[in-house]
């Protein structure tokens, strides 16, 4: 519905009253001031009149089981994205809270609120992401000593914050990072002379894999998966 019909449905006024309204600055969509009254309103969208709400957005909040040989990007003009597993009407709404890569398998998180997706992958918070990790070699016995003092990175200067790795078999290990830089695992393996060959994100706080969604299925995270993000808990785990 466009944003003068809005206003005149969702107020006392008239549509003529609502252009008005529109074109002295006092509506807001999505927190900014909207001036054109032609713009499209869907329930995507929070609209305020002054600081009257009239509608606040859906939100959204999905955990998908993403396959290997998808990118974590909203388009691409060569490989399929992990948005094309989501209906049309949902995609432009979407981004992802912490990529992974193209070969990366497991949980990724998808929403529409941008405060929450990052509180979820900002360092600062210190939220365990939690991967398990095949490799080329056997991990080294130093790995874990290596990776809980930290890895310098050099492209981005920096050292890795404290991670903790669990042995699971000889080229198998769970690792536990609070930070999502870029190829970040597969950095820290490269450092101490090793190659992750297969990745696989298992939980980000207190949001864990659901066992019964298949690869390339979605669900709605629940009331206490999306409340855990904000909870101080969350860091803990
Ligand atoms: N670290 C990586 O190297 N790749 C991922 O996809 C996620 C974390």
């Amino acid at each position: 519905m466009r944003l003068d019909r809005f206003i005149a449905k969702h107020t006392e006024h008239s549509q003529q009253t609502a252009r008005r309204l529109i074109a002295c600055g006092r509506v807001r969509v999505d927190a900014q001031v909207m001036r054109d009254g032609r713009q499209e309103i869907d329930r995507f969208a929070t609209v305020q009149l002054d600081e009257q709400l009239l509608q606040q957005r859906e939100a959204l909040f999905f955990m998908l089981h993403k396959p290997a040989g998808y990118l974590s990007a909203t388009c691409d003009p060569v490989h399929p994205t992990v948005l094309e597993f989501f209906a049309p009407a949902l995609r432009p709404q979407l981004h992802i809270a912490g990529r992974l890569d193209r070969s990366t398998t497991g949980l990724l998180i998808l929403t529409n609120d941008g405060l929450w997706s990052r509180h979820l992958t900002e360092p600062g918070q210190r939220i365990p992401k939690v991967y398990l990790v095949g490799t080329a070699e056997p991990v080294a016995e130093q790995a874990a000593q290596r990776f809980a003092q930290g890895v310098h990175l050099a492209r981005e200067a920096v050292d890795t914050s404290p991670a903790q790795l669990q042995q699971l078999g000889p080229c198998l290990a769970r690792l536990t990072i609070h930070e999502g830089r870029h190829h970040q695992v597969k950095r820290m393996f490269h450092a101490v002379g090793n190659r992750v060959t297969s990745l696989h994100r298992e939980r980000m706080g207190r949001i864990e894999l659901d066992p019964r969604l298949p690869p390339g299925q979605y669900r709605p995270l629940t009331a206490a998966e999306i409340a855990s993000v904000t909870s101080p808990a969350s860091r803990l785990v």
